[in-house]
């Protein structure tokens, strides 16, 4: 049993800001593991790292870490590509893994992992999907799954992100071969949380998409710390920043925003059609003013709004078809902790699922949702065509149409005086 007299045995796999963030939330605020093993290809990495845990052992290769008897779980933050190598490299030890999103920069690598892990039952795998966790998206699925809306026929999102050039325009996250797209990169979290909320799979996906804020033609050793147009220049990186979801302000690389190595995307529109007929409608854009996460899921029988804008706390607005003069409306509290809570929340489940042998809430099966969709957006970027989603044993996927689903509701169904937070499932 884990819990704080005994704590998980953590090993830290990619010490980057992420990793060492992530592991001291565990190990220092919730006290339930304790990072006894470092990894890191990068010599600075594991400098960082033993900072942060002096006690824990620097490893020279995946499989010395594996072999360590005084490790129960990794955590796994190295960059995006190297995801599933490093999981499966662990496979043997019978490690329980946990794996910062996204899962996998390609679906034939999601497939890897999730079929590589197929009959794992010993250990618990988990894709760090943490917004899931916070209090504004659980209760909206909450709302959902007690039937508040009825069954989701169309959803939309807006994911502005005001702060895209520092996030991601400066060092490897701008660079395709590293994240494929953004889309993945930052999208991955809200196509994640629809297709929970939906309850369905993505069958098909069509997007269109442009790098037309960022990349040029400058060089790509060009640095902001070094560069003569730096007190004019409206995308200027300083060399320390403050990243929301890390407490402290880190040292990132400042490469050129403008560089010709700029190679993703900086706004996408996408649609996807699910198994279940439901439609979405997806925007991100990384030069908006505003930095907000807006999603709405239309159900037969009402609405729910859910807006997110950055530093303040999340709202929830649910309405009925038949019942205009009816609106729900409530201001989600947020827990303290990474990601207002996320991570946190995110990290007891893990501890939860190993305790009580089950397969967490983001497995490695959810976590290639949501970056399948991503995946998908990019690849219709590139070809023009709608993307046809297949399951991981290669199997097409089905959408099921059915036409009057509102004949399935009664009028006075819709005109339900019960109160609100009374209603359970199929209500
Ligand atoms: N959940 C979230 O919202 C969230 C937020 C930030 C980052 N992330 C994810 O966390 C991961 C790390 O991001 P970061 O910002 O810390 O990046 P970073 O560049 O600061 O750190 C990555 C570290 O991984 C190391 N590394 C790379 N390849 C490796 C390999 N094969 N084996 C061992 N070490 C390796 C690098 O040397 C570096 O120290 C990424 O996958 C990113 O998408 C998730």
């Amino acid at each position: 049993m884990i819990d704080e007299s005994r704590p998980l045995r953590l090993a830290l796999v990619g010490c980057g800001g992420r990793g060492i963030g992530v592991s001291r939330e565990f190990q220092e605020h919730l006290k339930l593991a304790r990072v006894t093993a470092l990894y890191d290809v990068a010599a600075a990495g594991i400098e960082r790292a033993k900072q942060a845990f002096p006690e824990a052992t620097p490893c020279k290769s995946l499989e010395e870490l594996g072999r360590r008897e005084d490790v129960d779980a990794a955590f796994i933050a190295t960059t995006d590509d190297t995801h599933v190598d490093c999981a499966l490299a662990l496979k043997p030890f019978k490690k329980h893994l946990l794996v910062e999103k996204p899962l996998a920069i390609s679906i034939a690598d999601c497939d890897r992992l999730v079929n590589g892990f197929a009959g794992e039952r010993e250990t618990v795998q988990m894709v760090g999907l943490c917004m899931r966790y916070n209090n504004a998206m659980q209760r909206v699925h909450q709302l959902v799954s007690n039937g508040m809306i009825g069954e989701i026929l169309c959803a939309d999102c807006i994911d502005h992100v005001s702060v895209g050039g520092t996030y991601y325009f400066h060092h490897w996250m701008s660079r395709r071969n590293k994240v494929i797209g953004l889309l993945l990169q930052k999208g991955c979290h809200s196509l994640d949380f629809i297709s929970w909320v939906i309850g369905s799979k993505a069958a098909r996906v069509h997007s269109f998409g442009g790098l037309d804020y960022y990349g040029g033609d400058e060089p790509a050793e060009k640095v902001c710390h070094e560069c003569n147009e730096f007190a004019d220049c409206s995308e200027r990186q300083e060399r320390f920043i403050q990243l929301d979801y890390v407490q402290k302000p880190q040292r990132k690389p400042d490469f050129c925003a403008y560089s010709r190595e700029v190679d993703v995307n900086d706004n996408a529109v996408v649609n996807v059609l699910y198994e279940s007929g439901a439609k979405l409608s997806y925007t991100e854009c990384h030069f908006s003013p505003d930095y907000e996460r807006k999603f709405c899921f239309i159900g037969t029988k009402g609405q729910i709004e859910l807006s997110c804008p950055h530093g303040r706390a999340p709202e929830i607005a649910v309405s009925f078809r038949l019942r205009p003069g009816k609106v729900m409306r409530e201001t989600v509290e947020m827990d303290p902790g990474g990601h207002q809570g996320g991570d946190p929340a995110m990290l007891r489940e893990f501890v939860a699922a190993i305790n009580e042998r089950r397969k967490p809430l983001t497995d490695f099966a959810a976590g290639r949702e949501g970056a399948v969709i991503a995946i998908s957006a990019e690849e219709s970027i590139e070809s023009g065509q709608v993307v046809e989603v297949t399951d991981p044993d290669g199997t097409p996927r089905k959408v099921t149409r059915r036409k009057g689903r509102s004949r399935e509701l009664s009028r006075t169904e819709l005109l339900d005086r019960t109160p609100l937070y009374a209603k359970r499932a199929g209500g």
